[in-house]
């Protein structure tokens, strides 16, 4: 793992070296924001590699490889996240991307004036463009399009300068699929069509529909339509807010049916059901009025108070969450690393995660810790061994709910 300031020496270009701006660590991967020492033209790039405790995974490696060699060849497409080529660093695989400047959908939807319908509608139809494109290209050994399998707002990023969507991470979380750790840091399941959840090998085209579906359901409302694994279940899906115009509900609702049946079949007819309600029902849609959007109930946002208060906060949230994100802005984010030091030294695990939020048009700063407990308590009667009790707990919740 690298720090920032560090170099990269790069095998396949001896005397090249790569300069670590900035370190992001996500669910399964971690991202190097990087510049070169002296420019042969590539400029800033992303380097995207398996974060260090996944390598070790059965077979993880080769399938990152090959995922990301599916979505080199994809090719370029202004709303995919152009992947150029692999170098190998330390004997590892890294994909070298395309470098955008702006966040995440996530921060998007969390910042603050609410994005509103009209910006919901505008960054959908921007991810069926990129996915009607990659789900049509033709791919080597005579495969025809590549699935994404990961779609969910930390995997679409917006362009700050002119906010055009970009979508990324083509097929990778296959590299660690069934893993226990991915599920628990990135809270997937959340986005995951049920048969993506239970018979990963059959899915298709649909199940991205699926996953859309659920995003943009969470653009619009704040909240994903089925918390933890209840898709598996029977219920209904947590109803949209009335204010939410009929037809954009419905489309919303055919994405996200349980049957892939029932589903559209692909990105090219809901792109054109999108497109039917701007141009005919745009009335409505500037009339909507945006539900106040919160942070997820597992966020402790740092302001003023001083630091012990957030401290115990985040030890109370700890009892109901496997995970607690400790996030502040501007001249709050001395504060927030200080609620993670006094975290740290309690015995917490902590990844740090720095980066800019649009807020109307301008760019502040933000600080984002994800803190963890670091060694998982067996309760008594459940499987001791570490990354077992993840498999326990789901199995439990199947069970449950069908
Ligand atoms: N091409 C890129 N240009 C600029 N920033 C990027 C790029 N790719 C990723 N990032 C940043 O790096 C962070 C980490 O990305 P990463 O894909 O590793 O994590 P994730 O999407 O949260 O989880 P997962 O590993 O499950 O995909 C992202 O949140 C994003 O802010
Ligand atoms: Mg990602």
């Amino acid at each position: 793992m690298f720090r920032e300031g560090d170099s990269i020496a790069i095998r396949e270009w001896p005397g090249q070296e790569w300069v670590v701006e900035n370190v992001l660590v996500g669910g399964m991967g971690i991202v190097y924001i990087c510049h070169e020492r002296s420019s042969v033209g590539l400029g800033k790039m992303a380097l995207k590699a398996l974060r260090p405790d996944h390598v070790s995974l059965l077979g993880a490696k080769e399938r990152f490889q090959q995922e990301a060699e599916d979505w080199i060849n994809l090719g370029e497409h202004v709303n995919i996240v152009s992947a150029k080529f692999m170098v190998e660093v330390s004997h590892e695989p890294y994909i070298v991307l395309e470098y955008v400047e702006g966040g995440t959908l996530r921060t998007r939807m969390y910042a603050k004036p609410p994005m509103g319908l009209q910006k919901a509608v505008e960054f959908s139809l921007q991810i069926c463009s990129a996915m009607q494109y990659a789900h049509s290209k033709p791919l080597t050994g005579g495969r025809k399009g590549l699935l994404h399998r990961d779609i969910k707002p930390e995997n679409i990023l917006i362009r700050s300068s002119d906010g055009c969507v970009k979508v990324t991470d083509f097929g990778l979380s296959r590299a660690v699929e069934g893993s226990s750790s991915v599920g628990q840091a990135g809270g997937t399941f959340q986005y995951m069509s049920p048969e993506q959840i239970t018979a990963p090998v059959t899915v298709d085209r649909r199940s991205d529909v699926y996953s859309f579906g659920v995003t943009l359901y969470e653009m619009i409302t704040g909240s994903v339509p089925y918390p933890e694994l209840a898709v598996l279940g029977s219920k209904q899906p947590l109803p949209l807010n009335p204010t939410v115009p009929q037809d954009i509900a419905s489309i919303i609702l055919k994405c996200i049916q349980r049957d892939r049946n029932n589903r559209f079949p692909d990105f090219l007819q809901i792109k054109t059901s999108l497109e039917n309600i701007q141009h005919f029902s745009s009335p409505q849609i500037n009339g909507f009025k945006p539900p106040a959007l919160n942070y997820p109930r597992n966020y402790v946002f740092v302001g003023e108070k001083e630091v012990a208060r957030y401290v115990s906060v985040v030890i109370h949230k700890m009892r109901s969450f496997p995970e607690v994100i400790i996030r502040a802005r501007g001249n709050q984010i001395g504060r927030a690393e200080r609620v993670g030091n006094e975290l740290r030294s309690r015995g917490m695990q902590l990844q740090f995660r720095r980066g800019f939020d649009n807020i109307e048009g301008r760019e502040v700063s933000f600080i984002e810790i994800r803190a963890r407990r670091s060694r998982l308590k067996p309760r008594r009667g459940s499987i001791k061994r570490k990354g077992t009790k993840w498999i326990g707990s789901i199995a439990r919740t199947i069970r449950r709910l069908t």
